[in-house]
C-alpha cells in the first residue's frame, strides 16, 4: 500500500486510481467518474434530487450541486424524504491534517458543508485525523496533532455556527463511546475484507489496518453523547465528501445493522483539479500544483499564469481559429467551481470555447475570482484565536439547538417529554432542578452550559447531565447535597420576593 494522498503518488499507472491516499487519471489523463460511480455502486444525483432539496430547505441549490460536481450519492434521496416529513439528521465530515494550511481544493467539501448546514439547519460534526496521517506518513504524531488545530482554524474560517458544530482530533477526543463503535465495527470486517476494500498489504503497519473503523465510527450519533445522546438511531447521518472518501463508507454502511445503526448516507464530489491538469499532481511537496489558502495575490497571479493547464491553441492564430478544449482546460475547470455567476460562467465558456476569448484572458479573470475569495477567507481564519477554536472543540457544551433536536427525536419516538416522576431519581435531579428553578426565577433562559432551562430530558440526557455534574462538583454526601439544593432554592426565592416586593412599591409610588 502507497503512504501517498491524493495525487501525491510519484508513480504512473495507466488504470486510474481512486482510494482515499491516492488519487490518479487513467492514460487519457482524465477521471472517469461514470465508471466510478459503476465501480463503487452509488448513485449519481439527478435534476429532480436537487429539486427537492430546493424545494424542502427554500434555498436555491449551490453552485457545485446545480453545475454537477457534487455528482454522486448513497441515500441522499432517503435523508431528503425523511426531511420532508420532518425528520432532521447531523452532517458528518472531515479532514486528515498533514499539511500547514488547505489547499483550494479542501475547501470544496467544508464550503459545500457550510452550505448544506445552513439550508438543512442541521448539526455538524468535523473529524481531524491526525491518527490517520501518523500512521500513513513520515510525521511525528506531536506535529499531526499540531497540523489538527491549523487546519482546524482554515476550516472554521469557512463559517461553521460554533452552536452547532462539533470539531475534535481524533488522538484528543477518543472517549468511551466512540471506542465501542470502533471496536464493534471492526468485529464486523474481516482482514480480506479490508484488503479488498482499501488495498492493504502484508507491508501496511497495523495501525492502517485497523484504523477504517476510526473514520467510519463517527457516522453514528452516538459517538457524540453530549450533542445526540447515547441512542444509536437518534439521528440519521449524511457525509459530504470528495468520492475518494466513499471506500470508508461503503464498509460502514455495510455493517451499520450489525451494529445496530442507520446506514449513514453520502454526498460526493467530483476532484478539484491540479493546477497541472488532472492527471497532474496536487501534492504538498509541489507548491505549484496547488493554491493554498496561505498564498498571496502575487502567488496566486504567479501560479496561475505559470502553470495552470491550457486547453487553448498554441498560438494566438489557432486559439482563434479553433478555440479551446474545455474538457482539459484548468482555468476553466476552476471557475466552474468557484465563479458564482451562472450567466458570467457561460458566456466566458462560449467565448472561450468557439475561441473569441485568450488563454490571457481567461486566466486573468480566474485570478480575479480567486485572490478575492482567499484573501477574504486569510481574513476570516485571523479572526479564529485559539479562544474561538475552543468553542468548536469543546466536548461538553451541549447548546440548546442540540437539546432542540433531540427533543424532535423523543417526542416522535415516546411522544411525551415530562421529566420522569419517581421512579428512584436520585438527589442530582432536584439539585438540578434547584439550579435551574434559581435561573429562571433570576430571569435565565439557558444554564451555565447553555442549555435551555427546562428543556425536555430524555433518559440518556439526564444520566449525562448527571454524570456530568457528578464530575464537575465537588462529591457531598446525599443529605448535604439536598441541603444545598433547597438552601439555592429559597435563597432565590428570597431574591425573587424581594425584587417583585421592590417593584410593586415602585408602582404604587408611581401612581
Ligand atoms: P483529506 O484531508 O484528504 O481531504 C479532506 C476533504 O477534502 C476532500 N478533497 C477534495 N475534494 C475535492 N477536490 C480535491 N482535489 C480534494 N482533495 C481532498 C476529501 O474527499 C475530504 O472530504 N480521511 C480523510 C479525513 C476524514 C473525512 C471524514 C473526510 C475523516 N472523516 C469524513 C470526509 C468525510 C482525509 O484524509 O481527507
Amino acid at each position: 500500500m502507497t503512504t501517498t494522498t491524493k495525487g501525491e503518488e510519484e508513480e504512473e499507472s495507466s488504470e486510474q486510481v481512486v482510494t482515499p491516499w491516492d488519487v490518479s487519471a487513467g492514460a487519457d489523463g482524465k477521471i472517469d467518474y461514470a465508471k466510478l460511480v459503476r465501480e463503487f455502486g452509488c448513485s449519481e444525483i439527478d435534476e429532480n434530487l436537487i429539486e427537492r432539496i430546493e424545494r424542502c430547505t427554500k434555498t436555491k441549490a449551490h453552485p457545485f450541486l446545480r453545475r454537477g460536481l457534487f455528482f454522486a450519492h448513497r441515500e441522499l434521496d432517503e435523508i431528503v424524504s425523511a426531511y420532508e416529513k420532518g425528520e432532521k439528521f447531523y452532517l458528518y465530515t472531515g479532514r486528515g491534517p498533514s499539511s500547514e494550511s488547505l489547499h483550494l481544493g479542501h475547501l470544496v467539501p467544508f464550503q459545500f458543508t457550510k452550505w448544506l448546514q445552513d439550508a438543512f439547519k442541521v448539526p455538524l460534526v468535523i473529524q481531524l485525523t491526525d491518527d490517520e496521517k501518523f500512521l500513513w506518513k513520515d510525521l511525528q504524531l506531536e506535529d499531526c496533532r499540531r497540523l489538527a488545530r491549523e487546519n482546524a482554524k482554515d476550516i472554521a474560517a469557512c463559517g461553521f455556527n460554533p452552536e452547532t458544530t462539533f470539531i475534535f482530533a481524533d488522538a484528543s477526543y477518543m472517549c468511551s463511546s466512540f471506542y465501542v463503535n470502533m471496536v464493534k465495527i471492526a468485529k464486523c470486517v474481516t482482514f480480506n475484507q479490508a484488503k479488498g476494500i482499501f488495498g492493504f498489504t502484508g507491508d501496511s503497519n497495523i495501525g492502517q489496518i485497523g484504523f477504517p473503523p476510526v473514520q467510519a465510527a463517527p457516522s453514528f450519533p452516538d459517538c457524540f453523547p453530549h450533542m445526540f445522546g447515547m441512542n444509536k438511531k437518534s439521528l440519521k447521518c449524511l457525509i459530504p465528501c470528495a468520492i475518494d472518501q466513499d471506500p470508508y463508507f461503503r464498509m460502514t454502511r455495510d455493517v451499520s445493522h450489525r451494529i445496530g445503526g442507520y446506514k449513514p448516507a453520502l454526498v460526493e464530489s467530483r476532484f478539484f483539479p491540479a493546477l497541472k491538469g488532472e492527471s497532474g499532481k496536487m501534492s504538498a511537496s509541489d507548491p505549484t500544483s496547488a493554491i493554498y489558502v496561505t498564498d498571496t495575490a502575487k502567488e496566486i497571479k504567479n501560479k496561475i499564469n505559470k502553470h495552470a493547464f491550457s486547453g487553448g491553441g498554441a498560438t494566438i492564430e489557432e486559439q482563434r481559429e479553433n478555440g479551446a478544449n474545455l474538457e482539459v482546460d484548468v482555468p476553466w475547470k476552476w471557475l466552474n467551481f468557484f465563479l458564482e455567476d451562472d450567466e458570467k460562467l457561460k458566456e466566458i465558456g462560449e467565448k472561450y470555447g468557439s475561441g473569441e476569448m485568450l488563454t490571457g484572458e481567461i486566466k486573468q479573470i480566474l485570478v480575479d475570482v480567486l485572490t478575492p475569495m482567499v484573501e477574504e477567507h486569510q481574513k476570516r481564519r485571523a479572526l479564529v484565536t485559539d479562544e474561538v477554536l475552543d468553542v468548536y472543540f469543546n466536548p461538553t457544551k451541549t447548546p440548546k439547538v442540540f437539546l432542540d433536536l433531540f427533543r424532535e427525536y423523543e417526542e416522535k419516538e415516546f411522544g411525551k417529554w415530562e421529566k420522569k416522576k419517581g421512579g428512584g431519581d436520585s438527589e442530582n435531579d432536584d439539585l438540578c432542578a434547584a439550579l435551574e428553578e434559581k435561573m429562571k426565577l433570576e430571569g435565565a433562559t439557558e444554564n451555565e452550559e447553555g442549555c435551555a432551562i427546562g428543556a425536555p430530558k430524555s433518559e440518556d440526557w439526564l444520566r449525562i447531565r448527571k454524570e456530568r455534574m457528578q464530575r464537575d462538583a465537588p462529591t457531598e454526601g446525599s443529605k448535604s447535597a439536598l441541603k444545598k439544593a433547597a438552601k439555592i432554592k429559597a435563597a432565590a426565592e428570597k431574591k425573587a420576593a424581594e425584587k417583585a416586593a421592590k417593584a410593586a412599591a415602585r408602582g404604587e409610588a408611581a401612581t
